[in-house]
């Protein structure tokens, strides 16, 4: 029989991308997103969009009834600084929304998959080993990165106590092709739509400080191994959570080198004066990604910047916002 999947937020970026896999895949996939910030052009021909937003009763209904093999959950606010102002309005999407959907697959009875997108870059906090594991103690500074550890704490609890089957993906810093420069690879876009326009691009401080930054297909193969793999039950909140990134960490001055080199372009290079609160360094190991489902980065930084590179050349001729 065909697989079913359900992709929340499947018209954004990252969420397009697990769509597109899950189809080539041979799933038949329907996606939930209210189009906050994901785009109709995104949605993958192909795949059924709900026009709904993941804390309606209508988007639960979809769930319940919906006999679905996965639930690939990437629907959230991902604007740090959003969660910031308004912390309130990011636990409203990032976590009742979450629950809801939680909840709904609890009361449909179906045998679904739950596979949640967390985050590495913005649980982890300043003062663990680079690269990050999974079992290192989690010290979000941002409500948004508290929402997702929230999500995760959850996920355990459903698993132990409903007995559902959840993982969670902690990204690191995600890019390709369909980013829009609020996420947590922002820059890449930034980055690009300046290099197509010829314009020198803007480093703050040293520009020393490092990111661990994945291709969004890897992340898309990670979300299709997570949701096909067998794996151990739950045991405790971390036993299900998998690191998905490359574990190397690039400095902006090298992200800035090689998406030049991958354009085939050269323009100046500006320092401005630090942000306060940048996070200085940050990586997370695979290992664990590796070990237990299978799943390795294939795409490197300079291939993957070529493409996202040429992504936004081909869509509006530079305007990456
Ligand atoms: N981009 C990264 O580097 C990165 C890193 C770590 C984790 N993540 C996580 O990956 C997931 C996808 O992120 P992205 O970068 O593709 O962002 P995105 O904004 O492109 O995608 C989010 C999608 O969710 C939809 N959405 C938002 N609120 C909704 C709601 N209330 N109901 C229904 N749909 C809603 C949006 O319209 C959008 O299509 C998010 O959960 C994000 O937190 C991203």
């Amino acid at each position: 029989m065909t697989k079913r999947a359900l992709v929340s937020g499947g018209a954004g970026f990252i969420g397009s991308h697990v769509a597109d896999r899950l189809l080539a895949e041979g799933y038949e996939v329907e996606i939930l997103d209210n189009l906050s910030s994901g785009r109709r052009e995104n949605v993958p021909a192909g795949a059924k969009l709900h026009h709904l937003d993941i804390g309606s009763d209508e988007a639960a209904e979809v769930v319940r009834k919906g006999r679905f093999d996965v639930l690939c959950h990437l629907a959230a606010q991902i604007d740090v600084r959003k969660s910031v102002t308004d912390p309130a309005a990011d636990a409203r999407i990032n976590i009742v929304g979450s629950l809801n959907l939680l909840e709904a697959v609890r009361a449909g009875g179906h045998a679904t998959r739950v596979v949640f997108s967390s985050t590495g870059g913005a649980i982890y906090g300043d003062f663990v080993p680079i690269p990050s594991v999974e079992d290192m103690p989690k010290d979000p500074e941002s409500p948004y990165g508290i929402a997702k550890f929230s999500v995760e704490l959850y996920l355990a609890y459903y698993a132990r106590v409903h007995k559902l089957d959840t993982v969670a993906l902690r990204y690191s810093n995600v890019y390709g092709p369909r980013q829009d420069p609020h996420g947590e690879a922002g820059v890449v876009a930034i980055f690009c739509k300046r290099v197509i326009n010829g314009e020198a691009l803007t480093v703050y401080g040293d520009g020393l400080q490092t990111r661990d930054y994945v291709f969004a297909g890897d992340v898309a193969r990670a979300n299709l191994a997570a949701a096909t793999r067998p794996l151990p039950p739950a045991r405790q909140v971390d036993v299900r959570a998998f690191n998905i990134g490359t574990g190397r960490e690039t400095s902006v001055l090298e992200l800035a080198a090689t998406l030049q080199r991958a354009a085939g372009t050269t323009v100046p290079v500006n320092h401005t004066p630090a942000r306060a609160g940048e996070l200085p360094r940050s990586a997370v190991s695979n290992a664990k990604a590796v070990r237990e489902l299978g799943w390795k980065p294939e795409v490197n930084l300079e291939d993957g910047l070529r493409m996202t590179h040429e992504y936004f050349l081909k869509r509006e001729g530079g305007s990456a916002s």
